[in-house]
């Protein structure tokens, strides 16, 4: 069964990719530049993704990330990004021929629309109620992609405006928070039981849902998402629980784990159900967990404890210190040797890892599939 649908796939992509190549070539006879323009790039999601947009909101210091030493090692300066460096985001930008996409609450970057739009907020999940009145939630998120929508329409036409829409990547990091967030508060009321957990999951997939449908029925059809990390044993998680010593918090990561298997699910049904819909998902679980459990294969060096932060694991959320309510926090010589930058954050150098990874790995691989990133801006 897994067989043939596999199977199946791959001639799908096949037809699609000779009609791409067909619809480009003939496009390249008429040689306009805007049609030789890259495909644009929506990012919707939560830190992982988020560019600065919470730089603008009225949010916890929790919530930010324009403090020094964030962004210490390739802007130099804290831009609101939750590594040292450069997100999974940026880097796939850069791949795709792209300039870096500007949060969507930065001011004056209207001009820069045509090239996509950075919606995510740190600490946003796909539920209103998750950190609520400390984040931009998907939601908010989606509204804004609408209104970014209208603008194109109104300043370049119906056509182009479509064009730009269908040609475009919509990529998502969401679910994390939702089911960390209830941990944080020491709430584990919430989960107690396996058919609750299951009942919360679909509440959480349910509302991802109406979103990629409101997207595609504004006009776009290639999706890509990440699934979730092995969210329990990140620095921070580790710690919650001090009776655990340490040992990852079981809970949250089989949370993560129900989450992934109802968005393979999701995903695949989206994909019979709506005409043109195409997407890309990233095992980011496994992936990342490779580099937790064997960093030196990877040419790093620390895969369990971040590089800022305090206590077992650097895992109390302090880095940067002076406007957190730990002020104390101990600050690592070299990022590029680490997994985690902060107790829940990857350094830039695991995202561009990643990123390289979404980008070109095989579609067989079990890496990524149906389509890889390349694939996915490639086609039409
Ligand atoms: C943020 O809070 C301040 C003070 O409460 C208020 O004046 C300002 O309008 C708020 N800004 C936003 C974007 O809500
Ligand atoms: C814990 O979560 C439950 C379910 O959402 C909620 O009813 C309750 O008020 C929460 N308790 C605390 C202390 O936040
Ligand atoms: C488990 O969760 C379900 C759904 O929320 C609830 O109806 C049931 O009472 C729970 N069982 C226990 C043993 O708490
Ligand atoms: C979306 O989430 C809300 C809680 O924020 C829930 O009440 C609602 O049922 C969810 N919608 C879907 C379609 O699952």
């Amino acid at each position: 069964m897994a067989r043939t649908s596999s199977i199946f796939l791959f001639f799908l992509h096949l037809v699609l990719f000779s009609t791409s190549l067909e619809a480009k070539s003939e496009k390249g006879r008429k040689t306009n530049n805007r049609e030789e323009a890259a495909a644009a790039l929506f990012i919707f999601g939560d830190s992982f993704l988020d560019a600065g947009n919470n730089n603008y909101i009225n949010t916890t210091n929790l919530g930010q990330a324009n403090f020094w030493p964030y962004g210490e090692t390739f802007f130099r300066f804290p831009t609101g990004r939750f590594s040292d460096g450069r997100l999974i985001s940026d880097f796939i930008a850069e791949y795709a021929n792209l300039p870096l996409i500007p949060p969507f609450l930065q001011p004056e970057t209207q001009r820069y629309y045509i090239n996509g739009v950075n919606f995510a907020s740190a600490g946003a999940g796909a539920l209103v109620e998750t950190l609520q009145g400390d984040v931009i939630n998907l939601e908010t998120q989606l509204g804004y992609y609408k209104k970014v929508e209208s603008w194109l329409r109104e300043k370049l036409g119906n056509d182009e405006a479509k064009m730009i829409i269908s040609r475009a990547v919509y990529l998502f990091s969401i679910g994390s928070n939702d089911y960390i967030s209830p941990f944080l508060t020491n709430n584990f009321t919430l989960l107690i039981n396996s058919s609750s957990d299951s009942k919360y999951v679909g509440i959480v997939i349910g509302n991802l849902t109406r979103v990629i449908k409101e997207i595609y029925e504004s006009g776009g059809r290639k999706f890509a998402f990440t699934n979730l990390p092995n969210l329990g044993c990140f620095p921070g998680m580790r710690i919650i629980r001090t009776e655990d010593n340490g040992r990852c918090l079981k809970e949250v990561s089989s949370l993560a784990k129900l989450h992934n298997k109802a968005l393979s699910k999701l995903l695949f049904d989206l994909n019979k159900q709506l005409k043109g819909f195409k997407y890309s998902i990233f095992d980011m679980n496994s992936r990342l967990r490779q580099r937790m459990n064997h960093p030196s294969k990877y040419g790093l060096m620390e895969g369990e404890t971040a590089c800022c932060g305090t206590g077992q694991f650097r895992g109390v959320f302090s880095c940067g210190g002076k406007r957190l309510p730990v002020k104390e926090f101990q600050l690592c010589e070299n990022p590029n040797q680490y997994v985690f930058w902060d107790s829940f954050h990857l350094t830039e150098m695991v995202n561009k890892q990643l990123a390289q990874e979404m980008w070109n790995a095989p579609t067989n691989s079990h890496v990524i599939g149906p389509y890889n990133l390349k694939n996915l801006f490639q086609i039409c």
